[in-house]
Parts: structure tokens; sequence; C-alpha cells
């Protein structure tokens, strides 16, 4: 029970998006539906402008969290209230998407590499109607370490005693982003019972007795640390963990809720006019 091995491994597809974008996902498909407390996490990463200039021009969300980390490229966050962002290289935001948000998420850039993620975390029952919270995230808030072989961005959670600048205490969100030289290993404490995965984006790595290729994730089975070893390559990638909500998942597209009732209140309140109840506020911990 000690050590995290690979339960399963989940190929991001390619899907398209947006007005048109084109994104690699792995939870939120076939193979994975979910993962309590995540619902879908998409990997975007190209050259072509074509695959992103189109952007994600005004849409809704309601009942779950978005979380962004952004590598490489710049993405512009608007939303019908007048909330306005810039999503950098490095950067990330957190948004509580609660009772309902309309935005828009729009490359800056008409040309170069885009490369970024999108995660979706699961809120209570208790907290899928509240009011909507942004937060955005500095490159220079989110701490950097270097230990041994591995250089590791904390974005939310704790690593070697540094905290990272994201927190939710409705699932004790860890998200670092892991850089690791060629043939080394890199050790990960994680709480014995959370949901745990590994999202490789460089290299190839090897946990336990199986491999990993890039574009590829790892769900990990329980325990209280997992080992990955880079290749000859080298390897990055990211260690995501939460506590499982535990609450039954009804999802419809961008609107996650408990119940069939409740995405059908969601689709007359889009119909409507009415999914946006209260001013998003930005906030900073
Ligand atoms: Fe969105």
């Amino acid at each position: 029970m000690n050590h995290r091995k690979i339960v399963q491994i989940v190929p991001a597809v390619e899907v398209t998006e947006g007005a048109g974008v084109s994104v690699f996902r792995s939870i939120g498909t076939p193979a994975r539906r979910n993962l309590d407390p995540f619902l879908m996490l998409d990997q975007f990463s190209t050259y072509n402008p074509d695959d992103y200039v189109a952007g994600f021009p005004d849409h809704p969300h309601r009942g779950f969290n978005t979380f962004t980390y952004m590598i490489d490229g710049h993405m512009r966050h608007g939303d019908s209230m007048g909330n306005q962002g810039d999503l950098g290289p490095g950067g990330a935001q957190w948004m509580k998407a609660g009772s309902g948000v309309i935005h828009s998420e729009m490359p800056q850039q008409e040309s170069g590499r885009m490369r970024g993620f999108q995660l979706w975390i699961n809120l209570p029952a208790e907290l899928k109607m509240t009011a909507p919270e942004y937060q955005e995230i500095t490159p220079q808030a989110i701490p950097e370490q270097t230990v041994d072989d591995a250089t590791v961005r904390i974005i939310a959670g704790e690593f070697n005693g540094h905290k990272g600048p994201v927190s939710d205490p409705n699932t004790q969100f860890q998200f670092i982003d892991v850089g690791l030289a060629a043939g080394k290993n890199f050790v990960h404490f994680l709480p014995e019972n959370h949901t745990a995965f590994v999202y490789l984006f460089e290299g190839e790595v090897m946990i336990g007795n199986d491999a990993l290729n890039a574009q590829q994730l790892a769900v990990l089975d329980k325990g209280r640390r997992v080992t990955i070893t880079a290749d000859s390559e080298g390897a990055r990638f990211l260690i995501v963990a939460g506590r499982a909500i535990g609450e039954p998942i009804v999802q419809y597209g961008p609107f996650v809720m408990n119940t069939r009732e409740q995405i059908e209140q969601a689709l007359d309140d889009y119909r409507d006019g009415k999914l946006v109840q209260t001013k998003a506020h930005m906030i900073s911990r």
C-alpha cells in the first residue's frame, strides 16, 4: 500500500473544442469519464496557429472549478461581467464557476507555440450554486524548487516545505509541474487516500514496472508515495492529487451537477439568460 502503482493508462485523444481548437483530452473521454474529484483534463500543445487562433469564445460553466496552467503562449480571459485577465507563460488561473459564468478564453498571439492545460475540479453539492470567483496567478507567484535532479514548480499543495498559491480546501488539491533529468528518479509523497495521477508531456518515464509515454495519463492506486524514473531523454510531467468528493456526478457539457433535474435547470437558465446570477469576484490568497 505504500508505493503507488499505475492502475490505468489513459492516452490523451485529440478533440475539437471551442471554435475549432484542437486539444488532447485524457480525463473526460470514454476510457476515463472522470476521476473524482477531477472531471476533465485537456492539454493544448501546438506550433500551428490554425489549432488555436479561433480560441474559446463565450461559453458557460456551472457547478465546478476550472484551473488553467500555461506553459507557452498567451491567453486573454474575459467574462460578460467585465472581468479581464491575461494568462502568460508559467502563469495560472483558478476559476470557481459556482452558480454560473459565461466567459471567453482567447489566444493573444497569431503565431508561435501554445502549450498548457485545463483541468476541471468538481465542487461539493453545497457549493455548486455559490458565487463565482477568479484567482489569477502570475508566474512569479509560483515557487520553483530544484531538488537533486528535478525542477519542481508548485502551483497547488506543498512540496519540500513550499506552498503553491492555489488552494482548494474542498479537495486539498495538489498540482506540481516536474522537470526530471535523464535517467533520474523523483520520489513524491502524497496523502495516502487521495486520488492521484501523473500526466506526462515530455519524454518517457517508468512508474514501478510500467512505462508511460508522452501524452498519456497514469491513474495511480492508493499509497503514500510515487517514484518516477526518467528515460535517457529526461521528462516533464504533472503530478496531481485531490480528495474525492464522493457525490453523484451528472455532467452535460459545461454543466456538472448532482442530478438530471439540476442539469435541466442549468439548460433552462442558460436559454433564459439566467445562468449568470451573481458577479464573479477576483480573489487573492
Ligand atoms: Fe471555459
